[in-house]
C-alpha cells in the first residue's frame, strides 16, 4: 500500500468512525462561529454544559456540601476517566485549577537547591519560564536543550546535558504557539536510562493527539480540561508517578493534601491527592470527567487524526495566499497552525476573521527572559477540532486572502 493509500483509507475509517454531523449537533457552539480556537479553549458539548449546570442546579438546592457528598460516585469517575485518558491510575491524579498551578506543584516540589541543573525545552509556556527564572535566582542552574535542524527538541543534545547534578527534565509536549509536536518518547527513553525525573507540560496535546505516559516514559505531567479536551475553564490536572511521589515535597499544605491521625500524627495524604486543595469548582471537575468520557467513546485516535488533517488542509490553503508564510516547525505537526503576513500585522487580520465569525487567537512574542523558540513576531494561530468542517478550513483560508486583497496597502 503507497502512502497516498494508506492516507486515503485513513480518511475513510476516520469518516467512518466519526458522525461529523452528531458531532456539530452536540456542540452548540458550532452554529454561532468557526472556531478555530480550541488551543485556547474548545467547545463544550450539551452533555458536558448538563453535567455542569445539574450539579449546579443541585448545589442551589441542596447546599454545596452536600451536593458534593450526592456527586462522589460521579468524583471517582472523574479520577478513573483521567487516569484512563493517560493509562495511569487513579490515585496517580490530582485535580486543580490551572496549569500553572498544576505544573508548579511538581516543580516547586522538587525543592531545588543552588547548584541543582534543570534542562528545559525551549518552547516552555510563559508561566513555566517565570517559574525557572525564580528557581535560577535562587542558585538553580536552568539549561534549555536546543532544538534541532527541524526546530523541535534535541534528543542527542540532552543526552550530552543531561548529567549528575540534574534534577529535573521539563519539556512541553505541544507548544502552544505553533504546530510542533516534541519527541516526546526519545526524551524519555533518556530520562528513564538516568534515572532523572521528566515533567511534561502536555497542556495542548491532551485530548489534541494520544498521551500516554507509561509509553512517553514520563514521571510528572501536567494537562487542562478547556482546549482540546473541551472540558470547562478551570479544570487542571497533575499526574503523579508512584515512583517520584517520594522525591517530591509539597509546596502547599491544605486539608486536603494532609492526613492527621492520632497514631502517626501529621502527614501527606495517600498518591497525588496530596497536590489537592479542599476547595474546589466541583461543577466544573464533573464537567472535565464528562468531557473527558466523551473524548476516550470517540477514540483520540480517531478525533487526533482528523484534526491534524484539517490542520494540515488550512497549512496548504495559507501557504498558497501571496505574502502569508506558515511558521510550524517539527517533524510531526500537530493541530495549531501558525501563520503570518510579511506586512500586515497579526493583530489586524484577527480582528478581520473575527468580524466575520471565525474564532481565532495571535501568538505572544518571546517573553522577557524566555528562551522560546516561537516567532519573534506575533502570528495568527489557528487550531482546529475534529468537530470542524472542511468547508470552515476553505472558507477561513479564503477570508484572509480576501482581507489582504481588499487591504488598504493594495490601493492606489
Ligand atoms: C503549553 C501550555 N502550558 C501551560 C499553559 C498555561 O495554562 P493555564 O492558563 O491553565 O495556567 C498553557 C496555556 O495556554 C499552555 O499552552
Amino acid at each position: 500500500m503507497t502512502y497516498t493509500d494508506r492516507v486515503v483509507l485513513g480518511a475513510r475509517l476516520e469518516c467512518m468512525a466519526i458522525d461529523l454531523d452528531e458531532a456539530r449537533r452536540q456542540t452548540p457552539g458550532c452554529a454561532q462561529r468557526v472556531h478555530l480556537n480550541n488551543a485556547g479553549s474548545g467547545l463544550l458539548t450539551r452533555r458536558t454544559l448538563r453535567t455542569v449546570v445539574a450539579h449546579l442546579e443541585r448545589e442551589a438546592e441542596i447546599g454545596g456540601y452536600a451536593a458534593q457528598d450526592a456527586a462522589q460516585a460521579e468524583m471517582d469517575g472523574v479520577y478513573q476517566a483521567v487516569a484512563e485518558l493517560l493509562g495511569a491510575a487513579s490515585h496517580e491524579i490530582a485535580l486543580v485549577d490551572n496549569a500553572t498551578r498544576a505544573w508548579n506543584a511538581a516543580f516547586l516540589g522538587l525543592g531545588l537547591r543552588a547548584g541543582d541543573r534543570v534542562l528545559v525545552s525551549r518552547s516552555e509556556y510563559h508561566s513555566n519560564v517565570l517559574s525557572l527564572r525564580q528557581a535560577e535566582e535562587r542558585g538553580a542552574k536552568i539549561v534549555t536543550v536546543p532544538d534541532d535542524e527541524h526546530g523541535q527538541f534535541d534528543v542527542a543534545a540532552l543526552e550530552d546535558l543531561v548529567d549528575e547534578r540534574t534534577r529535573l527534565v521539563a519539556v512541553t509536549h505541544v507548544p502552544s504557539g505553533n504546530g510542533l509536536i516534541n519527541p516526546v518518547e526519545e526524551i524519555g527513553r533518556i530520562t528513564r536510562a538516568v534515572g532523572v525525573p521528566f515533567l511534561l507540560d502536555a497542556t495542548q496535546a491532551v485530548g489534541q493527539i494520544p498521551v500516554d505516559v507509561r509509553r512517553i516514559g514520563c514521571d510528572l505531567l501536567c494537562g487542562t480540561g478547556r482546549k482540546f479536551l473541551r472540558g470547562p475553564r478551570g479544570t487542571r490536572f497533575l499526574w503523579v508517578a508512584d515512583g517520584v511521589l517520594d522525591r517530591l515535597a509539597p509546596a502547599q499544605a491544605d486539608v486536603r493534601s494532609t492526613r492527621w491521625t492520632p497514631d502517626a500524627g501529621l502527614g501527606w495524604s495517600p498518591g497525588a491527592q496530596r497536590f489537592e486543595t479542599f476547595e474546589r469548582d466541583i461543577a466544573a471537575l464533573l464537567g472535565l470527567g464528562s468531557a473527558v468520557r466523551q473524548a476516550l467513546e470517540l477514540g483520540i485516535d480517531e478525533t487526533s487524526a482528523r484534526a491534524l488533517r484539517l490542520a494540515e488542509r488550512l497549512r496548504a490553503a495559507l501557504a498558497e495566499i501571496d505574502g502569508v508564510a506558515v511558521e510550524d516547525r517539527g517533524v510531526r505537526k500537530s493541530a495549531i497552525v501558525a501563520a503570518g503576513h510579511a506586512v500586515v500585522p497579526a493583530e489586524e487580520l484577527a480582528a478581520g476573521l473575527r468580524g466575520r465569525g471565525v474564532n481565532l487567537s495571535v501568538t505572544w512574542p518571546p517573553y522577557p527572559g524566555s528562551d522560546s523558540a516561537d516567532s519573534v513576531r506575533p502570528l495568527l494561530r489557528f487550531s482546529p477540532h475534529h468537530y470542524n468542517t472542511e468547508q470552515e478550513i476553505d472558507e477561513t483560508a479564503a477570508a484572509l486572502d480576501g482581507l489582504l486583497r481588499s487591504h488598504p496597502r493594495n490601493e492606489g
